[in-house]
């Protein structure tokens, strides 16, 4: 491969996050495992082997070396249907509903293939914070940080989070913090509707377990999603909105992203209301008002 198109090929790989080697050697997760021989196919095989098929490569002469053949081209299967949301989307409440609690709520995401975000994603980021709370926040997705750690919110941006809570007297354990999809998207991209649909029924079955008063949603991915709307964060963050979900009639309010405030520390003061809001609320008891 010429050096420029190798640079473009690693330019590529670090905008689509693929921005550190895992493992020695490549591994190509997209690559379905070879379908199971058939004991009768295996004695054909091993029929053919031992008989030369005419057209076929020959051994080079001795002194030679070959490269080994390249296998044949075949079209890569992807593990993951995309093809097939509506089946994904009823796997996963099959699983979800199942799950008694977090940590078989939590088994059944990792056994769950119908998100393709998990091919790519080192690892599961389920939740930090306390099983059960009062108020639960969902953000858009895990970064690099996260995906590293198996947690949401622990980069820059969980940081800020972090300061934010502490500002209205919560602390890790008061709170219960996850995102709208739990693996990392290739190059820190928004999730598809796909990606969040496929996962939103796991988010139910978590909402009922945690069992919270108030939802805090951060940032327009999360709102829009949540809410089922086009509109934007602006237009949605600070007002408060009744969710049916998990089976709970909740409180919710979308604010701006952390990350957002991170690049943008003038909306501080819009994030600041919503957060004052929010305290009152749990203060009040988190009446519908
Ligand atoms: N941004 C999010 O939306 N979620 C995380 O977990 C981290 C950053």
């Amino acid at each position: 491969m010429a050096s420029d198109d190798l640079a473009a090929l690693l330019d590529w790989y670090g905008h689509m996050g693929v921005d550190e080697a895992i493992l020695d050697a490549p591994v190509d997760r997209f690559r379905a495992a070879p379908p199971p021989v058939r004991p009768a196919d295996a004695a054909r095989g091993a029929a053919h082997a031992t008989r030369p098929v005419p057209g076929a490569r020959r051994p080079p002469p001795a002194g030679l070396t070959a490269r080994p053949p390249s296998p044949a081209p075949s079209r890569p299967q992807a593990r993951f249907a995309p093809s097939a949301p509506d089946e994904a989307v009823m796997a996963a409440r099959a699983e979800a509903d199942g799950a008694g609690d977090l940590a078989a709520l939590e088994a059944a995401l990792a056994r769950f293939e119908g998100c393709a975000l998990k091919a790519t994603a080192r690892n599961l980021c389920f939740y930090r914070g306390a099983p059960k709370a009062r108020l639960m926040l969902i953000g858009e997705a895990p970064g690099r940080d996260e995906d590293l750690q198996g947690k949401p919110f622990v980069g820059r941006a969980g940081q800020l989070l972090d300061r934010m809570l502490a500002a209205i007297d919560l602390g890790e354990a008061d709170v219960h913090i996850t995102n709208i999809v739990y693996w990392r998207p290739p190059g820190n991209r928004t999730p598809t509707p796909q990606e969040a649909l496929a996962c939103r029924p796991f988010l139910e079955r978590q909402i009922a377990l945690v069992a919270p008063e108030i939802v805090l949603l951060l940032g327009g991915a999360a709102a829009k999603q949540i809410f089922d709307t086009r509109d934007g964060i602006m237009r949605l963050r600070g007002k408060w909105r009744t969710l049916e979900m998990g089976g709970r009639r909740l409180r919710a309010m979308a604010t701006l992203h952390p990350a957002y405030l991170l690049r943008t520390p003038i909306a501080k003061r819009h994030a600041w209301r919503d957060l004052l809001a929010v305290r009152a609320a749990l203060d009040a008891g988190a009446q519908e008002g």
